[in-house]
């Protein structure tokens, strides 16, 4: 029994800050922004993460030609919930009226989305759950620091899901890992401890080292999706559709390279919406895969990389 997406959806808000808008905040160049990153504009919310959410679950519930009372599980990937609690899933569960089944957030950066799915087709696979809705939203504009042009130029907002079932065929192959000793080149510190002994300062904003994160991409990227090809007994050239986390042209084109990946197997969509975090495989898949680009049977690779740092990737059959 294998874990099979049955459905995608997406979601980003309508508000749209363009790089021009972008150099009347920070001192930077439409140029600039997209030259080192691809992007040309994102998406801003002034809904929140669950609202985004719901839209996305509900396009892919519909996509799946399913409806929330089939589902038994509910996974939101997200770093940035409109509250500590309820979690986001529990707020998801009643926003598109899903039955009194578990919902657990996961945290794990931009891997969130991958996390989420292999612990979605663990729980599959062991006969435990049948339909499991996951959803990748983030509010990432709420952690950006609005001053920091290094930072800003590169986040966006969004959400987007898929819906796995139980089928013969599905993921294929899986590989998770972290290393939290790098931890602090990407980083939001959550609360302040603020009581009656200590006043900590205030809430956190999102910090990065570009560059150090640009070094562990483009070394961990090729090797995790080496990991699942071997995982799975596969070759690059057997993979018909490579869907990476969107957090910079340059990045995805090196690993391309070392890879021997051709530019039309590896769509992009950060142009249009910079990174989404977790959101953005989710995304950039429901893109795809409503443009009717993957066809039963194909082969797809995920692959994140991110804060924690972490590094996720599924191979999969479609
Ligand atoms: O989801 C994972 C999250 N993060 C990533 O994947 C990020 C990985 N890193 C990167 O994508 C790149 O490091 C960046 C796009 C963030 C930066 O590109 P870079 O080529 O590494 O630039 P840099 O940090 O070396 O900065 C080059 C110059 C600096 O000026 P000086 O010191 O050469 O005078 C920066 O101050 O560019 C300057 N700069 C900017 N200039 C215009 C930094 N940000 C900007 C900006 N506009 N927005």
């Amino acid at each position: 029994m294998k874990a099979r997406i049955l459905g995608t959806g997406s979601y980003l808000p309508e508000h749209v800050l363009t790089n021009d808008d972008m150099a009347k905040l920070v001192e930077t160049s439409d140029e600039w922004i997209r030259e080192r990153t691809g992007i040309r504009e994102r998406h801003l919310t002034d809904e929140g993460t669950v609202f985004m959410a719901a839209k996305a679950a509900e396009r892919a519930l519909e996509n799946s030609h399913l409806t929330a009372d089939d589902l038994d599980m509910i996974i939101v990937a997200t770093f940035t919930p409109d509250y500590l609690f309820p979690n986001a899933s529990c707020q998801l569960q009643a926003a598109i009226g899903a039955p009194n089944i578990p919902c657990m957030d996961l945290s794990a950066a931009c891997s969130g989305f991958i996390y989420s799915i292999n612990t979605a087709a663990a729980y599959i696979q062991a006969g435990m759950y049948q339909k499991i809705l996951v959803v990748a939203a983030e509010t990432l504009s709420r952690v950006v620091d609005w001053d920091d042009r290094s930072t800003c130029i590169l986040f966006g907002d969004g959400a987007g899901a898929a819906v796995l079932g139980a089928d013969e065929t599905g993921i294929l192959a899986m590989d998770m890992g972290s290393d939290g000793v790098k931890g602090p080149v990407l980083y939001c510190e959550g609360w302040p401890i603020t009581n009656p002994v200590v006043n900590k300062g205030a809430a956190g904003k999102l910090r990065m080292n570009g560059q150090e994160v640009y070094k562990f991409a483009v070394r961990r990227l090729p090797k995790t999706i080496q990991t699942v090809l071997a995982s799975g007994d596969m070759k690059v050239e057997d993979v018909d559709h490579f869907i990476f986390h969107q957090a910079n042209k340059r990045i995805l084109e090196a690993a391309a390279k070392h890879l021997k990946i051709p530019a039309e197997k590896m769509p992009m969509n950060m142009d249009h919406c910079g990174n989404l975090s977790a959101a953005s495989i989710p995304v950039l898949l429901d893109e795809y895969n409503q443009a009717g680009k993957i066809k039963t049977g194909d082969k797809v690779i995920l692959a994140a990389f991110g804060g924690g740092l972490s590094w996720a990737s599924a191979l999969l059959e479609w």
